[in-house]
């Protein structure tokens, strides 16, 4: 293990990640997603493994190799993951890291057969998708939690806006609006805001990124008198 400086900043913790896109199906061969590539969360479980942590990866389809020493819980649809993180964290967890980009909606219904195509145009009634981070932060039993924000504009308003409104101890944002950085690309930029403070990140790789979002959460986690 390298040494990052960021070694037992987190040892004996037990820490629940969400990281990929989530797939939300049509039919029995179409379904909708995004771009996430899960490179983020990835990166964050290593950090925090390699911190020390026991790390459990709650990670919808992505193309990466499952990092050692992390367990990792491949979940499909935003359904998925809110039941296996909620059963990662009724396991026990100290943090909470959301990185994952859940589809906010899915089909009000998946058809059975293949849907033949008719008329010109087609509508597709959907409805939303339950809120993993938001519902994990307000349990009673609540772990550190640390949720993400991919915005286009006005980054720090609604970053901070989404902190307050979902109760999270930090999150992190990110301007997906720039080309080369953040969704589905090598290399990222972040701003971190928490009630105190906040800290602007990168641009660098996003495993440096994680690092050092590791050594910034774990300096508010052993801070916290909850
Ligand atoms: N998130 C989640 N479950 C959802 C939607 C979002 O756990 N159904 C988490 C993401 O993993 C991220 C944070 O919430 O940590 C913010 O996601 P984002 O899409 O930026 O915010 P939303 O609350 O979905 O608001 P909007 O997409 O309207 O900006
Ligand atoms: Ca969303």
């Amino acid at each position: 293990v390298a040494d990052t400086g960021t070694s037992g900043l987190l040892a004996g913790k037990r820490v629940v990640i969400t990281a990929g896109p989530t797939r939300e199906p049509i039919d029995p061969v179409r379904y909708i997603s995004n771009h996430s590539s899960g490179r983020m969360g990835y990166a964050l479980a290593e950090a925090a493994r390699d911190a020390g942590a026991r790390v459990v990866l709650v990670s919808g389809p992505v193309s990466l190799p499952a990092p050692a020493g992390v367990d990792v819980r491949p979940v499909v649809t935003a359904d998925d993951m809110l039941a296996q993180a909620s059963a990662a964290v009724d396991e026990g967890c100290d943090l909470f890291v959301a990185t994952a980009a859940v589809a906010d909606y899915r089909p009000e219904t998946c058809a059975g057969d293949k849907i033949k195509k008719s008329s010109e145009q087609m509508a597709l009634p959907l409805v939303r998708n339950p809120d993993t981070l938001a519902t994990i932060a307000g349990r009673d039993d609540a772990p550190f939690t640390v949720g993400f924000a991919a915005e286009t504009s006005d980054v720090a308003r609604y970053a901070v806006d989404k902190m307050q409104r979902k109760k999270l101890r930090m999150i992190v944002a990110n301007d997906v609006s720039v080309p080369g950085l953040g969704f589905n690309s090598e290399n990222n930029a972040v701003t971190v805001f928490w009630p105190e403070g906040q800290t602007a990140i990168g641009p660098d790789s996003k495993q440096r990124i994680a690092e050092r979002l590791v050594a910034l959460i774990s300096e508010q986690l052993n801070a916290d008198p909850a």
